[in-house]
């Protein structure tokens, strides 16, 4: 029997992630790399920076870790790889490197769909509680010691990369001795939300004999819940990625000040039988999904931007932003940092916007802060409505909530109310695993492993994978 140590590695969009994980079950190191300092001056990703960034980090990134799980290539049963969906240039960095290190390894390579990497960040979050509640008692002081690098690990969120309790978290973990699942437990059918920068999507997500299948139930047929959210903050003077400004923001302003109704984030059933118009669209056969299943967030965008200028408060913000951000360092000076940082290993943590938060606050008067809270309230009330209507379509009793959105406090707190409520069981990643990180694409890996489902030679990117 292997040990089933996967090296996971994940490049689809902007973070250079690779991990190692244990039968889908034990993380031994999770590190990532963010580029969202090169992307924020731009307000969003650039595909080439992207690409370049992550060429600079692969290597660095991958050694830190094997290292932080103690681990050497010879040790590992597999590699396994994004394959799509996502930036084309950004994903070819990770396979091409995934291939090389599996065939000079003589490992199995695995392709792994982006998204169910996310579905799969729920179900490695859930048996690594699983196993530690099996551990806590007694409590070993190697078991406190991991239990609490975790839940430092995790309230860190993605941007800390290794430190020495890492370290330290996972020696602990192998010398605890514990036996990770043999098989894949929660093995429970359950209604997917993936909901983040690049997808809105709700899959029926079924296990049989450890094997994961999905079908498609909505999606959204414009922008993505994520990117509206980085749309609104870049509109109100705010840093990119803006979904966790929007959501340190909104705590204080008034959710039902400006009435955003879910008419206007529109169905677009017409959209059937018709070509679709945008990159989302195109995607996925809208045609054939149940219209309350299907999302869209361009519109909401577009009625805070009318609010936005009929109210005056576009002058607010882009002295909000001036004063936020005043630095914006040149290519050629920030491409100098960038060397420094990759000197460095390419580690050094991104900022991290809430931690100006007060000096946002302080600058955002409260018709603005109004606004933000209600923009979140009804984007995630829609996302709400849609997700439980599809968790009782489809007969289910589990939902998963997963992706960088599901970092998000009010959603967090509304989804586990509303499922207590109808007496549904609803889960998220921890806020390390909601964004992306390459745990996700390990654990999702071990299935297939077993299933010896292996990528051929000749894998490469497909921007558009589809799943389900
Ligand atoms: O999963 P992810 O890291 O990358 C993609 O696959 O897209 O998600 C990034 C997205 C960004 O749009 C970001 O604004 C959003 O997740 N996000 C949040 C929060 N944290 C990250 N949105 C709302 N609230 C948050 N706390
Ligand atoms: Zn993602």
């Amino acid at each position: 029997m292997p040990s089933g140590l996967i090296l996971g590695i994940e490049t689809s969009c902007d973070e250079t992630a690779a991990a190692v994980v244990e039968r889908g079950a034990r993380t031994l190191s999770s590190v990532v790399a963010s580029q969202i300092a090169t992307h924020a001056r731009y307000g969003g990703v650039v595909p080439e920076l992207a690409s370049r960034e992550h060429l600079r980090a692969i290597v660095p990134v991958v050694r830190a870790a094997l290292t932080e799980a103690g681990l050497s290539l010879s040790d590992l049963d597999a590699v396994a790889v994004t394959s799509g969906p996502g930036l084309a240039g950004a994903l070819l960095v990770g396979i091409t490197y995934a291939k090389a290190l599996a065939f000079a390894n003589n490992l199995p390579l695995i392709a792994v769909n982006h998204l169910e990497g996310h579905i799969h960040a729920v179900l490695l979050q859930e048996r690594e509680s699983e196993r530690d509640s099996a551990q806590s008692a007694p409590v070993s002081s190697d078991a406190q010691s991991l239990a609490a690098a975790r839940s430092e690990r995790t309230s860190q969120e993605k941007h800390e990369v290794s430190g020495h309790d890492f370290s330290r978290a996972a020696d602990a973990s192998k010398k605890s001795g514990a036996l990770a699942p043999e098989g894949i437990p929660n093995a429970e059918s359950a209604l997917a939300l993936v909901v983040s920068g690049g997808h809105t999507h709700l899959f029926l997500a079924q296990p049989t004999n450890g094997v994961w299948t999905y079908t498609l139930i909505g999606r959204t047929v414009d922008d993505a819940a994520g990117e509206a959210f980085d749309k609104v903050a870049k509109l109100l003077g705010l840093d990119y990625p803006g979904g966790p400004w929007i959501d340190a923001l909104a705590k204080f302003g008034n959710p039902n000040a400006v009435p955003f109704s879910f008419a206007q984030i529109k169905t677009k059933a017409h959209l059937g039988g018709k070509p679709a118009r945008t990159k989302a669209a195109k995607t996925a056969p809208i045609a054939r999904l149940d219209p309350h299943f299907l999302f869209s967030f361009s519109g909401i965008k577009t009625a805070v931007l009318r609010y936005v200028e009929l109210h005056g408060l576009r002058d607010q913000a882009k002295a909000r932003l001036n004063h936020l951000f005043p630095v914006a360092p040149s290519f050629s000076e920030s491409a100098s940092s960038d060397s420094e940082r990759v000197g460095d290993r390419g580690l050094r943590p991104a900022p991290h916007p809430p931690q100006s938060r007060e000096e946002a606050l302080a600058l955002c008067p409260q018709p603005t802060l109004d606004l933000i809270a209600s923009f979140q309230r009804a984007v995630i009330g829609d996302l709400m409505k849609k997700t439980f209507a599809a968790a009782e379509s489809q007969h289910v009793r589990r939902i998963l909530v997963t992706g960088g959105v599901a970092a998000n406090s009010e959603l967090r707190t509304r989804f586990t109310a509303e499922a207590a409520r109808r007496g549904l069981h609803v889960a998220f990643p921890t806020l390390a695993l909601s964004t992306d990180n390459a745990a996700m694409i390990a654990a999702a890996a071990w299935p297939r492993f077993l299933a010896h489902d292996f990528a051929q030679p000749d894998l490469t990117a497909d921007p558009s994978l589809a799943l389900g």
